[in-house]
């Protein structure tokens, strides 16, 4: 029996236009496309080895015995990545954030794209991109955009398209070299997040504002997308600031009702808006958390550092440039 181990390395993302809410839950199906950009200094390092010696599959993260929730989670996944590969073998899995600890940036979108991408290999399998991308979507919606690099679309695929499975995962519209735009993070609660994206996404469509937000995210996309190929920083700062709120209401209008902000959390957007007032390139665009991403070009990054850094209750920073797609290490 050949060895069945594999290391993949993969990036998270932030999106700039959001992916909320799924018309398929169990196939992770969206409600809306998305399109994201990954994010070159976050990077989640993990090795699977399938073993003849193990009756279960054991899970490593960040050099601790993972909970049973997670542990089951990434079982269902080694699950569908067994059954393509028609193995039986339990896995070890090892994983690493290189994310510094209590940033509150832990992100499932990089622990499933290098989870599918080392299973996959270490299962023998050799799968497209594309092919990788839909799966790594079944075991976090958004890690399906940390596979291929760049800036990414994910395609909801909708009715129109046949609502088929097999046309939604994520495809590269620009490579990480296209834009070099910044995300400065203003961390402002390090504390895990109230209600996980899973839950939030099931909540979705009790706002009676979600069918208008999905209704209207083909143009807003659409914008992004352009604004992204013309590098138009103003065209890309009004959508993405639009897009982030149109999910916020959602959230906030649903049963139950999920209200991320802290008080730092709207100081932040404020100050973003006073600036760019001002003349600075900078936009905001909020997860489901009280973080603000701050998006600027390169050359506005250090200013917005600068600025981020005096406003009360934000406690730290963290930047980042745009990242490349998931890989296998050597
Ligand atoms: O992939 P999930 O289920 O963790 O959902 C991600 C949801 C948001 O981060 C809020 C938006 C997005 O498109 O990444």
């Amino acid at each position: 029996m050949p060895e069945q181990r594999a290391t993949a390395i993969a990036h998270p993302n932030i999106a700039l236009i959001k992916y909320w809410g799924n018309r398929d839950h169990a196939l992770r199906l969206p409600a809306n496309s998305s399109l994201s950009m990954n994010l070159a200094a976050l990077a989640t390092t993990t090795t699977v080895e399938f073993r003849s010696d193990l009756d279960a599959d054991s899970v490593t993260i960040d050099d601790a015995e993972a909970t049973a929730s997670a542990r089951e989670r990434v079982s269902t996944h080694l699950d569908r990545v067994r059954a393509l590969a028609s193995i039986q073998r339990k896995a070890s899995v090892i994983s690493r954030n290189n994310f510094p600890a209590g940033t509150g940036l832990a992100s499932s979108a990089s622990a499933f794209a290098a989870l599918t991408v080392a299973a996959c290999a270490a299962a023998g399998l050799q799968l497209s991109t594309d092919a990788l991308s839909r799966l790594a979507r079944r075991g976090s919606g958004s890690a399906c955009r940390s596979v291929p690099g760049g800036f990414v679309l994910w395609d909801a695929c909708g009715a129109d398209a046949g609502g088929e499975d097999n046309c939604s995962f994520g495809r590269t519209i620009a490579p990480p070299d296209h834009w070099d735009l910044r995300n400065v993070v203003a961390i402002v609660e390090s504390a895990h997040k109230a209600a996980g994206s899973t839950e939030g996404h099931a909540i979705a469509e009790t706002s009676p504002f979600q069918a208008v937000r999905v209704a209207s995210t083909p143009e807003r996309l659409e914008r992004c997308r352009a604004a992204i190929l013309a590098r138009d920083f103003p065209a890309l700062a009004d959508v993405i600031e639009q897009d982030a709120l149109a999910m916020h209401a959602v959230m906030m209008t649903g049963t139950p009702s999920l209200l991320y902000w802290r008080p730092a959390t709207l100081a932040v957007m404020q100050a973003v808006r006073a600036w760019r007032a001002e003349g600075l390139a900078v936009a905001f665009t909020i997860d489901a958390g009280p973080n603000v991403h701050c998006i600027c070009p390169a050359e506005s990054s250090t200013q917005v550092k600068h600025l981020i850094r005096a406003i009360p209750g934000v406690e730290r920073i963290f930047t980042s440039g745009v990242g490349g797609g998931s890989y296998l290490l050597a």
